[in-house]
């Protein structure tokens, strides 16, 4: 067993039995079963922009796991040079720091429907979520994009990022495929997979959304 897989055996080990004394104040109890959304995409392929529409629209809280994380490198915590320094690389945070994170944000909110932006990113991702948290996504959207347009849209972007530029979008495209894609295809298999062709304006994304939310 690689170290990584043994600290996370260890970290759920720990964390899974607290989650389950706190069950009737935590995040699945009687009075409270969320419901949750995953979106998955590759870098610059508008997520967090139609995140933000389909919250508008049709009620969700967003949580960008990708904003928790530069959140968490602000606020000075013990993981905080860590981030700092995978986000940089182009990189996958390890899965137990990122799905707390996720589980507090879920926790401390007061609303019950969510949209999950950049998460699971890799299998690890997963199956950390499911052994922490454990509610099963009613929907997985994937934002589909070639890659050439998915680079112009990071480097026309400019919001100040450390890993808006060349080399490390290069790199995030390289993680996208080899790590997202197979979670990717695990949720295609349980059909639970809407994927949404992400090429167009906003406005023309948006209305292929439609269909999935306004029933
Ligand atoms: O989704 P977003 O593009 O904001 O993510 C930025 C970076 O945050 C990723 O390239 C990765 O380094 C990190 N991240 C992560 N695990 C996630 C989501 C984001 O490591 N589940
Ligand atoms: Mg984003």
């Amino acid at each position: 067993m690689s170290r990584r897989v043994r600290s996370l055996s260890k970290l759920i080990s720990v964390a899974k039995p607290c989650l389950l004394n706190q069950a009737d104040a935590g995040i699945v109890s009687q009075t409270r079963s969320p419901t949750i959304n995953f979106v998955l995409g590759g870098p610059g392929v508008g997520k967090g922009t139609q995140c933000a529409r389909i919250a508008e629209t049709y009620g969700f809280t967003h949580l960008s796991v990708g904003d928790l994380l530069r959140k968490d490198i602000s606020s000075n915590s013990v993981y905080g040079d860590m981030i700092l320094e995978t986000i940089t690389k182009g990189k996958i945070v390890s899965s137990e720091v990122t799905v707390i994170l996720l589980k507090s944000a879920i926790e401390s909110s007061q609303t019950d429907r969510f949209l999950i932006d950049g998460f699971p990113r890799s299998e690890e991702n997963r199956v950390a979520y499911e052994q922490l948290i454990g509610i099963e996504p009613e929907v997985v959207l994937f934002f589909d994009c070639n890659e050439e347009e998915m680079m112009k849209r990071v480097l026309h972007r400019n919001q100040g990022r450390v890993d808006d530029n060349i080399d490390t979008t290069k790199e995030r495209l390289r993680v996208f495929e080899a790590y997202s894609l197979p979670v990717i295809r695990y949720y295609s298999q349980k059909g639970k997979l809407h994927k949404i062709n992400a090429t167009g304006t906003e406005d023309e994304i948006f209305k292929r959304l439609r269909p999935i939310f306004a029933t």
